[in-house]
C-alpha cells in the first residue's frame, strides 16, 4: 500500500500509530540535527521529522530532497511541541523512520503556495503545478460539489441527464460558431453548439418532460473576464410550463445551492423588468448589493439654466453617494477621467456636494440658480454630506450605461460589493428585438425560439420592437449566471419570428426546417433557461474572472499555453480535408 493515511488527516488521537504517506515535499527545513519536511497531498499538509540522531542515514537522504519530489514515509504519530495552529494537522508530526523517494522533481518554475511568485502566463503554462496550489484546488472541488449537489436537486425533481451531439450544424444568429471540416463529407463542415437549444426543444418533441446537462458550449467570441471560448452550461427545459414554474423551480435549485454549499438562506428572489432595470441601473445585470438607484433629472436640469450640455441632453441622470460630499477635487477628477476612458466614452462629469449646513455646491454652480441646485437636492433625496454625480448624453441608452461603470465604481469604492455577500434577482420582461446597427435590422435578443408574451403578439405587424419576451435572466451579484424564455412551440408562430428577423422561408427552412418539421408533430408547449456553470461557481468561490474555477482555461487570445493550441496541422491532414490555407500577407 502506498499509503495508509492521507496528509491531511492525523490528530492528537492518532498519537502512537505507525502510519504510511505518501506525497509532494513542500518544503524542508534543517535545524540543527533534525530535519523537518511538510508533505502536502491533496488533503492536506503533514510534518515529518527526521532526526540525526537516530538514523543518520536516513536524515541525510532526506536533506537530498528537494520541492516537489514524490515520496513515501513510514513513521509513528508524535505530538508536537510547537503546535501550529493554522494547520488542521498541526498538533502532530510523524517520527520517519522509512523513506522511499518514488520520484524526484526538477525545481518547479514558480512557488507551489497560496500565494505563488509566478506570474499568469507561466502558471497556465505549467497548469499542473498551479492546481497543486491549495488555493485553486479548492476552486476545483467547490465546482465538483456545486455539479453534485446542481444534479442531485436536479434528479430529485424528475429531471433526466440526455448528452447531446458535439458535432453539429452551424445556426445563424448568437454569436460565431467555431468549425469542424468534416473529412468524410469533403468541403462541409460541423459547428460545435453555442447551447444544446434546438436539441433540447427536440427533446420536448419527443416527451422527455424534463431534461438538463451539465454540457460544454462553445462560442467565438471576444473574450472577458467571464466569458471562455468553451465553457459549461447547465442547460434545462421543461414541458408544458409556464414562466412562473420555471422561475420557480430554478429559484428553488438557486436556493439549494446556496444552503448546501455556504449555508446561506437566500430571500425570495425579486423580480425586476428589464425595463425598469435599465432606467434604474442602466444595466440588464444590475449589482443589487447596494442601493444607489439612478434618478432622472430632465425635469431638474434641462431648460432650467444655461448650462448648454444638460440643455441639449436627451438624457441626464444622477446617483446619490451616501457620505461622500468628502470626495477631495482630486478624488472627483479621477472620476472623470474613469468615465471618460474610452470604454465607457462619457464626455464628463457633474457633481454636486450637499454641505453640512445642507447647502448644494456643484460643478455648473455658475449655471443655476441656488432653487435649481435645491430642487436637485429633493429629487436626488440628498442629505447634509452626500455626494450627488451627473452623467448626461444626447442617447440615453448610452449615457445609462455610462452611468451604470460610475455607479459600480462608486460602489467598489465605497466598499458596498462584498464578494461574500450576495444579492439574486430576476429580470423579466425582456423586449424580443434589439436593433443591430451592423446588420441594419432587428435581431433577437434572447434567441429566435423565444415566445413573445401573448398579449404583446398583435403589435408583431405593427411594431416589433416594442414587442416584449417571456424571457428571463437570474442576476446575482450583477453578473448574469443564467438566462432562459418560454419558446414558440408553434410553426407558423415560428415562421413569422423568423421573418421578422429578415430570414426568407426558404433561408428558415434551410436552416432551421428540422425544428418546424418537428414543431408539425404535436410540441408541447415548453420552455427552460441554462446557468454558465463556471460564473456561478466563480460567484461562490470569490473569484474574479472564472479562469480560476477551470481546470485547463484559454488565455484572452483564446489560446491554451500548456497544449499550445491552436496550432497549424500538417500538410497531409490538410489535404485529406480538401483544404487549403490562405493566410492574409503580414
Ligand atoms: P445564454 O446565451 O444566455 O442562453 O447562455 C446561458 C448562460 O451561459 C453563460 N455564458 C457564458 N459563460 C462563460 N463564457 C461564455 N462565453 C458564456 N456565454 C454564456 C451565462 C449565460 O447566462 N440556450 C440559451 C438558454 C435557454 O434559452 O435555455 C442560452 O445559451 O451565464
Amino acid at each position: 500500500m502506498y499509503r495508509t493515511k492521507t496528509c491531511g488527516e492525523l490528530r492528537l488521537a492518532n498519537v502512537g500509530e505507525i502510519v504510511t504517506l505518501s506525497g509532494w515535499v513542500q518544503r524542508t527545513r534543517k535545524m540543527g540535527g533534525m530535519t523537518f519536511v511538510d508533505l502536502r497531498d491533496r488533503y492536506g499538509i503533514t510534518q515529518l521529522v527526521f532526526d540525526e540522531s537516530n538514523n543518520a542515514e536516513l536524515c541525510e537522504s532526506a536533506n537530498r530532497m528537494g520541492r516537489e519530489w514524490v515520496i513515501q514515509v513510514k513513521g509513528k504519530v508524535s505530538e508536537r511541541q510547537s503546535k501550529n495552529a493554522n494547520l488542521p494537522t498541526g498538533d502532530i508530526e510523524i517520527i520517519v523512520q522509512e523513506l522511499n523517494v518514488l520520484n524526484e522533481a526538477q525545481t518547479p518554475p514558480f512557488t507551489i503556495e497560496e500565494q505563488s511568485d509566478g506570474g499568469d502566463d507561466l502558471r497556465m503554462k505549467y497548469r499542473y503545478l498551479d492546481l497543486r496550489r491549495p488555493n485553486v484546488r479548492r476552486n476545483l472541488e467547490l465546482r465538483h460539489k456545486f455539479a453534485f449537489e446542481v444534479r442531485r436537486y436536479l434528479d430529485e425533481q424528475g429531471f433526466m441527464e440526455i448528452e447531446t451531439p458535439v458535432l453539429v450544424n452551424s445556426t445563424p444568429e448568437g454569436a460565431r460558431d467555431f468549425v469542424v471540416p468534416s473529412r468524410m463529407n469533403p468541403g462541409q463542415f460541423y459547428a460545435l453548439p453555442q447551447s444544446p437549444q434546438t436539441l433540447k426543444q427536440l427533446l420536448m418533441v419527443a416527451g422527455m418532460d424534463r431534461y438538463f446537462q451539465i454540457v460544454k458550449c462553445f462560442r467565438d467570441e471576444d473574450l472577458r473576464a467571464d466569458r471562455q471560448p468553451e465553457f459549461t452550461q447547465i442547460d434545462c427545459e421543461m414541458s408544458f410550463v409556464e414562466q412562473e414554474d420555471i422561475l420557480q423551480v430554478f429559484e428553488g435549485m438557486s436556493r439549494h445551492l446556496f444552503k448546501s454549499l455556504l449555508g446561506i438562506d437566500i430571500p425570495t428572489l425579486p423580480r425586476m423588468t428589464w425595463a425598469d432595470a435599465m432606467k434604474y441601473y442602466g444595466s440588464d445585470k444590475p449589482d443589487t448589493r447596494f442601493d444607489m438607484k439612478f434618478v432622472e433629472l430632465m425635469d431638474v436640469l434641462k431648460g432650467t439654466g444655461e448650462f448648454s450640455v444638460f440643455n441639449e441632453a436627451e438624457y441626464i441622470g444622477g446617483i446619490c453617494c451616501e457620505g461622500q460630499a468628502v470626495y477631495t477635487r482630486k478624488q472627483l477628477d479621477q472620476l472623470t477621467d474613469f468615465v471618460r476612458r474610452p470604454q465607457i466614452g462619457a464626455k464628463g462629469l457633474v457633481y454636486a456636494r450637499v454641505g453640512e449646513d445642507g447647502v448644494v455646491k456643484s460643478s455648473v454652480d455658475k449655471f443655476y440658480s441656488p432653487e435649481v441646485l435645491e430642487r436637485l437636492k429633493q429629487a436626488m433625496n440628498a442629505k447634509p454630506g452626500d455626494l450627488i454625480l451627473i452623467i448626461s448624453g444626447p442617447d440615453t441608452l448610452k449615457a445609462r450605461k455610462q452611468l451604470c461603470e460610475l455607479r459600480l465604481e462608486m460602489g467598489s469604492r465605497m466598499g458596498l460589493r462584498p464578494k461574500d455577500k450576495f444579492s439574486c434577482l430576476w429580470v423579466i420582461d425582456f423586449p424580443m428585438y434589439e436593433w443591430s446597427d451592423e446588420e441594419q435590422r432587428l435581431m433577437a435578443m434572447h434567441h429566435p425560439f423565444t415566445s413573445p408574451k401573448p398579449e404583446d403578439i398583435p403589435l408583431l405587424d405593427t411594431d416589433p420592437a416594442s414587442v416584449r419576451a417571456n424571457a428571463y435572466d437570474m442576476v446575482i451579484n450583477g453578473v448574469e449566471v443564467g438566462g432562459g424564455s418560454i419558446r414558440i412551440h408553434d410553426a407558423k408562430l415560428q415562421e413569422k419570428i423568423f421573418e421578422i428577423l429578415g430570414f426568407t422561408p426558404e433561408q428558415a427552412q434551410q436552416k432551421f426546417g428540422f425544428l418546424m418539421n418537428a414543431f408539425k408533430y404535436g410540441a408541447p408547449p415548453h420552455g427552460g433557461l441554462a446557468y454558465g456553470l463556471d460564473r456561478f461557481v466563480s460567484l461562490f468561490a470569490g473569484l474574479d474572472s472564472i479562469r480560476d474555477c477551470i481546470a485547463f482555461p484559454k488565455n484572452n487570445s483564446g489560446r491554451d499555453v500548456m497544449l499550445d493550441a491552436p496550432g497549424v496541422i500538417d500538410q497531409s491532414q490538410l489535404d485529406e480535408l480538401h483544404l487549403n490555407v490562405s493566410l492574409p500577407a503580414e
